[in-house]
């Protein structure tokens, strides 16, 4: 009788490790007698072909720092060694990567911090502490195993299926590093992934335990789904999780359509999230995506229904922009120059579509670059963005008024330089024209100058403004200094 033997068959990666790094470190191992291997981010993407890697993830069985010194020493622009020997691990950059080395091991958590308590462990241990099975393929980098597959938890099979799932439970999984959570919803905006139904109902369950994990480390995960092709779907799933209304509790107070006596408006959480897919096909800069998503975060608290009119959001620009600076604050986003921007363009995001609901004037125009200033590309591309109406006349017709605006900016701006408005008349020469020392009445003529420009009354030209200065001069009662 023939006795049927199941042959484990053992897929081999050899090229995935043909970039010289994998020789070095095997040689390292090998010279250490320790077993080492590549593990998470670099199999996961190589095999999903993602494009050339910034990181390299190294588990050795024994100590990472050790293997890590070892390779510095072979490596020929012999590279500092950085050193974290709280979390057991070292850090090198070679050929423009970052390796980063870890001593396999086993983790269990604590109820109330992200902080494991670590012991070391086998290969198998190690793999059992990552967050999913498509990070926990690792490959053999020693003699006798380099380029082996070591996928005990058929994460191969769910690359192919395009899920995400936890190697353990996901209650454990998620409760153990709730970083993780963001982290599944980041791979499946990313990659265009599912969430198993179990992680996701977990995620659901252990959504509170978010709070343990710093403001930085959640939105680097923000900031990576705001980047992916179609952020949408990581808002959608924060949102359906319950994890948004904890992290960005603005976004899901638009939620809802109110109607009173048979008048509704739109609901501005999902027009949100519409208006960040639309402006992602046109721009990758993150703060510009950000300035998409809270542009209508005033909304909810300038809501109001009036019996002849409807419903109206008085005034949410200035509220949003405000909102804006809380939100940055407690989320530890920059307060900076990026908080700034996103600001204005919060605080000016209807003033293109006011201008196409009107006749599209020429001082209309100019004021709106003089108020954008370098920004008014970029206000541009929010605003037609935000044409979310599905009836096709309406969307015609926004986009062709925006196009009109387009033209006109550029014929304005050709002729009357606005964008980078310099006052065609200085201080200095006011100063010296009247013989007066700084005053009010400088500010006063400046100002007039400039409104009589972007009103369209005089070309933003030195002769005209100097003449348009005399003339509010002499209103005010100064005399020109004679020369003698
Ligand atoms: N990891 C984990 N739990 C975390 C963070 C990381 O289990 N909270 C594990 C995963 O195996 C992951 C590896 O550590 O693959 C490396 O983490 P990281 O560099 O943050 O992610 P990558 O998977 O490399 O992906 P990316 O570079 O896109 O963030």
């Amino acid at each position: 009788m023939e006795v049927s033997k199941e042959i484990k068959v053992v897929k081999n990666y050899k090229g995935a490790l043909s970039h010289n790094i994998f020789r070095i470190i095997s040689q390292a191992s090998e010279e250490l007698e320790l077993e080492s291997y590549v593990i998470g981010g670099y199999v996961r993407d190589h095999i999903l072909k993602r494009g050339a890697p910034k990181d390299i993830d190294i588990v050795a069985v024994g100590s990472g720092i050790e293997l890590a010194k070892k390779v510095a020493e072979i490596l020929p622009h012999k590279p500092k060694v950085q050193v974290f020997k709280n979390y057991g691990t070292a850090m090198l950059r070679a050929y423009e990567m970052e390796i980063e080395f870890v001593g396999a091991r086993k983790e269990s958590y604590r109820k109330d911090s992200r902080n494991p308590i670590v012991e070391d462990g086998s290969l198998d241990d190690d793999q059992n502490r990552r967050d999913f099975t498509i990070n926990a393929l690792a490959l053999g980098l020693n003699e006798n195993n380099f380029g082996n597959l070591l996928d005990p938890f058929d994460g191969i099979e769910d690359l192919d299926s395009k899920i995400i799932k936890t190697p353990l439970d996901p209650d454990l999984t998620y409760s153990d590093d709730p970083l993780r959570m963001l982290r599944a919803i980041r791979f499946a905006t990313q990659l265009n992934f599912k969430i198993e139904k179990e992680s996701l109902n977990s995620i659901t369950r252990n959504k509170s335990r978010i709070k343990i994990i710093s403001k930085e480390r959640i939105t680097e995960e923000l900031h990576k789904i705001m980047l992916a092709e179609k952020p949408s779907k990581g808002f959608s799933l924060l949102h359906k999780t319950g994890l948004l209304a904890i992290v960005l509790p603005e976004l899901t107070d638009l939620e809802g359509i109110d109607e009173i006596e048979g008048q509704k408006h739109k609901d501005n959480f999902w027009h949100t999230l519409e208006v960040v897919d639309n402006i992602s096909k046109n721009t990758d800069d993150l703060w510009l995506r950000w300035a998409a998503l809270l542009h209508d975060i005033g909304k909810a608290p300038t809501k109001k229904f009036h019996k002849k009119i409807g419903w109206t959001f008085h005034g949410h620009e200035f509220v949003g922009a405000k909102m804006v600076y809380k939100l940055f604050k407690r989320l530890r986003l920059p307060l900076n120059e990026k908080m700034k921007y996103v600001q204005k363009l919060v605080l000016m995001s209807s003033r293109p579509i006011a201008i196409v609901d009107n006749d599209v004037t020429d001082s209309a125009v100019r004021r709106l670059i003089f108020d954008a200033g370098e920004d008014i590309e970029d206000l541009m591309t929010l605003c037609e963005a935000d044409i979310t109406t599905k009836n096709p006349n309406r969307f015609k017709k926004y986009h062709n008024n925006f196009k009109v605006v387009r033209t006109k900016m550029k014929e304005v701006e050709e002729r009357d330089h606005v964008r980078q408005f310099q006052p065609p008349v200085s201080g200095e020469e006011i100063m010296e024209t009247f013989n007066i020392k700084p005053s009010r009445e400088i500010g006063i003529i400046k100002e007039t100058i400039k409104e009589a420009i972007l009103e369209g009354e005089i070309p933003n030209e030195h002769q005209a403004a100097r003449e348009l200065m005399l003339k509010k001069g002499k209103e005010l009662g100064l005399e020109v200094k004679v020369k003698l």
